[in-house]
């Protein structure tokens, strides 16, 4: 089994909204993925810019990635117990601000289901180091 597999199964696998990852196509999500590359990097040589590097973002607690300058209210959702899964990530996704009240991610969001299905599954294929 590839690691690609490997990691797309342990994704799946995720108690929380594993239908929704069902759904996703990550292919689809890469298409997605461009409204997100202005302020965000994956892969092996993503770098912080608006945005924090997006490796391994799913398991990942929000608010937690060394050498990004979070804001105070995703610093706190961290704190509080906010882990990036299927569920969070496509609640934040939907609707950012609405999700973390003072968030300083400025992105109108992703209305529709699928689109966010789809970006979460093309994000789950990278490993925290950016391999997939
Ligand atoms: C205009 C820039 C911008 C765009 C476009 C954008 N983001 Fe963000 N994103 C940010 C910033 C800035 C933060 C840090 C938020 C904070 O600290 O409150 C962030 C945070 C995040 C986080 C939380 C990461 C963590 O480590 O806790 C996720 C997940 C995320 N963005 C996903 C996405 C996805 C997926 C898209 C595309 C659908 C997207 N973002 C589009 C700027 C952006």
């Amino acid at each position: 089994m590839s690691y690609k597999l490997l990691a797309a199964t342990v994704a799946l696998a995720l108690p929380a909204g594993a239908a929704l990852a069902q759904d996703g196509d990550a292919e689809a999500g890469e298409n997605v993925f461009r409204k997100c590359q202005a302020c965000h990097q994956v892969g092996e040589d993503a770098q912080n810019r608006v945005g924090p590097v997006l490796n391994g973002v799913v398991g990942r607690t929000a608010g937690t990635l060394e050498g990004y300058n979070y804001s105070d209210a995703m610093v706190a959702k961290g704190e509080e117990g906010l882990v990036w899964d299927v569920e969070s990530l496509s609640a934040y996704l939907e609707n950012p601000r609405d999700y973390v009240n003072g968030t300083k991610m400025s992105f109108a969001g992703l209305r529709k289901e699928e689109e966010r299905a789809d970006v979460i599954a093309y994000l789950s294929q990278f490993s925290e180091s950016g391999g997939s």
